[in-house]
């Protein structure tokens, strides 16, 4: 599974190439936050969270999200992380 957060597109376009690839889904996870769903979500083995960099650091409004949403099952979690000139 891949949960995007994205501010302006960037790492949604990522994140459709990473699931494009993998044959795997996205989450939005922009809408997650809209809606302060905090709800359980099964992963599978591998979660993959793809974010801009801001700041220096994720955004604080993903990582507050993640502190407090249980991915459950995931055995791994990937960060593919998005900055100004290339993807990490
Ligand atoms: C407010 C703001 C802060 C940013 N801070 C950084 C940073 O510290 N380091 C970096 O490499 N890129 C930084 N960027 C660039 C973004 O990480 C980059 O444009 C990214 O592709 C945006 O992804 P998004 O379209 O998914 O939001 C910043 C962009 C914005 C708008």
């Amino acid at each position: 599974m891949i949960l995007c957060f994205s501010g302006t597109g960037n790492s949604r376009y990522i994140a459709k190439r990473i699931a494009d690839e993998l044959q795997d889904e996205i989450v939005d996870v922009n809408a997650k936050i809209k809606a302060l769903d905090y709800s359980p979500i099964k992963t599978g083995d591998n979660a993959i969270v793809v974010t801009p960099t801001y700041a220096w650091r994720i955004p604080k409004i993903l990582s507050d999200w993640l502190s407090k949403t249980n991915l459950f099952s995931a055995k791994r979690i990937w960060f593919g992380v998005v900055s100004f000139k290339c993807s990490r």
